[in-house]
């Protein structure tokens, strides 16, 4: 797994002081340190889905930690690709859909190098850019769009809150709003909705549509 930020894969340069790595994330798993794991999927998974929003496609998962969404969308026939690079996440999630004889992608790989072979027409980004240090959001999001077929939707859970050293990095809707703006292309769909989490704190639930004709500017 030669794009993983790890000690033993880091390529030779200048430590990345900005970011935190699979080591970081890898013992917050060794040691149970994983309050925003609900157990079971998010009940606004459940909503986009009975909504209609969310239907059966080609669907990216981005830092999917243990992936009860992942399970939940495999079981209902969508074409699921799940990235994450903490092995304990990955593995506990391939052991999952093996034991429900499900099929997903499962890719171990830093998202700041992840490189699909494929657009997909929904990206579903729960928590995982609360996750991210501030100073990647804007190589992340253009990621995103990257990822995104022209028209696809970005269902995102932004984790609120106002803790400056994070993780979780708070993703205020202001800044959210100015990350995928119309400038950069995307286009907000209805509003956001408040979902509380068990940490105690709450998620914005997004729907934003990466625009359909690419702008000329
Ligand atoms: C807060 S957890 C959320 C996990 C999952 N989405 C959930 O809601 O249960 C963030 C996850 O993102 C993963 N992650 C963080 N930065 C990443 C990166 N650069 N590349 C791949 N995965 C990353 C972590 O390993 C962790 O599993």
């Amino acid at each position: 797994m030669d794009n993983v930020v790890d000690g033993s894969s880091e390529p030779a340069g200048p430590p990345r002081t900005d970011v935190l790595t699979s080591t970081y994330w890898q013992a917050r798993y060794d040691e149970g340190r994983t309050g925003w794991d609900r157990g079971g999927p998010s009940p606004m998974l459940g909503s986009w889905l009975e909504a209609g929003i969310l239907r059966p496609c080609r669907i990216l998962i981005p830092g999917c930690g243990r992936g009860h969404e992942v399970v939940d969308l495999a079981a209902r026939g969508f074409d699921v690709t799940a990235v994450d690079f903490a092995e304990a996440a990955v593995q506990n999630l391939q052991t999952r859909l093996r034991e429900k004889q499900l099929e997903a992608e499962v890719v171990r790989a830093d998202l700041l190098e992840f490189t699909p072979p494929e657009p997909f027409a929904v990206i579903y980004e729960q928590t995982c850019l609360c996750a991210l240090h501030p100073s990647l959001w804007h190589a992340y999001e253009a990621r995103l769009r990257q990822w995104l077929l022209p028209g696809g939707l970005l269902c995102a859970l932004f984790m609120q809150t106002d803790k400056p050293e994070g993780p979780p990095f708070g993703c205020d809707l202001s800044a959210m709003q100015r990350l995928f703006s119309e400038t950069a292309g995307w286009r907000w769909l209805g509003h956001p909705h408040r979902i509380d989490h068990p940490m105690g704190l709450h998620e914005l639930a997004c729907v934003i549509q990466k625009t359909p004709i690419p702008s000329l500017t």
